[in-house]
């Protein structure tokens, strides 16, 4: 090997190595190259083996060129680099645009049962006169949910609850929210003044008005002598905090074993405001809840001495509250799990 094929051999080795950088079609083509050419065991290397047959005066010479090709493939490799590169990001950047002016995805905020929401309001009104919520079972005993409400077993009175007795002897989903009074005198002493929400089943066709699951709110204050001004003045507050200041209520004698006397508490009719109009079966009034005095012998049942302390109870359907409050006509909306329906009372 003399020095014109050694030189020949670098040119011919620049030539196709410029050559392949400006044609190469992307920046891993190029590093590749740079390893093929000008790496530690490249084709530049693997010429210039040749230069130990060299005289030595020539070898600086091919040391020389050598220099040049390097540097004429290290410059053709910097420029395919920074244009491949360029395009490649223009790709990407093109690939991913973002659009930060689409609009987000709206997350739906959630809102609470239309029923669970009115029952947390009546519960709010009540503290305010010092009521404290207790909850008794749903699964109830014949002696707390009729017995000591004074209900005997064969009472007529019993076919005021169509009940719903489970396989277990003496058990039965609660008719009514009243058993959970017995409890709660069992547990406290007077003065009491307990609030019982709750679940309460009972063994009805269904229908707009009637559902055999539904929410009452039962209430239940004793102490020494505490009359029947006390639970008409609490009702009224409950009634005005509840259906407007001005809206007129009425007390009207009604009928419950273990109340005595006992009444049914009206507001004017929310629909006609005393009109007489379908929504109130033409009376002007609806009735919003059931009450009246505890009766002496359910006292006795729970433990208090009658002749000592007097007590009143009051009873109420919250899906009716409910529908006067929000004018809802079918109360099986609440229990469809409509979200349009649910989602209307935030
Ligand atoms: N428990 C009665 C009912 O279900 C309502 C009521 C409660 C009436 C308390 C008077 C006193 O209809």
């Amino acid at each position: 090997m003399d020095l014109d094929e050694l030189s020949s051999n670098l040119q011919a080795l620049r030539e196709r190595a410029v050559g392949a950088a400006a044609s190469a079609p992307d920046t891993g083509a190029l590093d590749e190259l740079e390893v093929g050419v000008l790496g530690k065991k490249g084709e530049l290397t693997a010429i210039l083996r040749g230069i130990g047959a060299l005289p030595a005066e020539d070898r600086p010479k091919v040391g020389g060129i050598a220099n040049q090709v390097r540097a004429a493939v290290e410059t053709a490799l910097g420029t395919a680099r920074q244009s491949l590169g360029g395009a490649e990001l223009q790709a990407r950047l093109a690939e991913e645009t973002v659009d930060v002016t689409t609009p987000g995805r709206p997350i739906r905020r959630g809102s609470l049962h239309p029923i669970v929401e009115t029952a947390r309001e009546i519960a709010d009104v009540f503290a305010q006169f010092g009521f404290v919520v207790y909850e008794g079972p749903e699964i109830e005993d014949d002696v707390t949910n009729f017995q000591m409400l004074n209900i005997p077993p064969d009472h007529p009175a019993r076919d005021l609850w169509d009940t719903l007795y489970l396989d277990v002897e003496g058990r039965l989903l609660r008719t009514h929210t009243s058993p959970g009074q017995i409890r709660v005198m069992h547990q406290e002493r007077p003065p009491i003044r307990a609030l019982l929400p709750g679940r309460c089943f009972r063994y009805e066709a269904v229908d707009a008005s009637h559902a055999s699951e539904f929410f009452q709110v039962e209430g239940l204050m004793i102490d020494e002598g505490t009359s029947m001004a006390d639970l008409k003045g609490l009702l009224d507050q409950f009634a005005h905090a509840m259906f407007g200041e001005d809206r007129p209520t009425r007390f009207r004698p009604g009928y419950y074993p273990f109340t005595e006397p006992s009444v049914a508490f009206d507001i004017l009719c929310v629909i006609c405001n005393g009109e007489k109009c379908p929504a109130c079966s033409r009376t002007g009034w609806m009735t919003i809840l059931g009450a009246g005095m505890v009766h002496p012998v359910v006292l006795r049942y729970g433990g208090i001495d009658p002749e000592r302390f007097q007590g009143f109870a009051f009873g109420m359907g919250v899906e009716r509250i409910a529908n006067l409050r929000h004018h809802v006509v079918d109360l099986r909306a609440y229990m469809e799990d409509d979200l349009r329906f649910l989602g209307a009372f935030r």
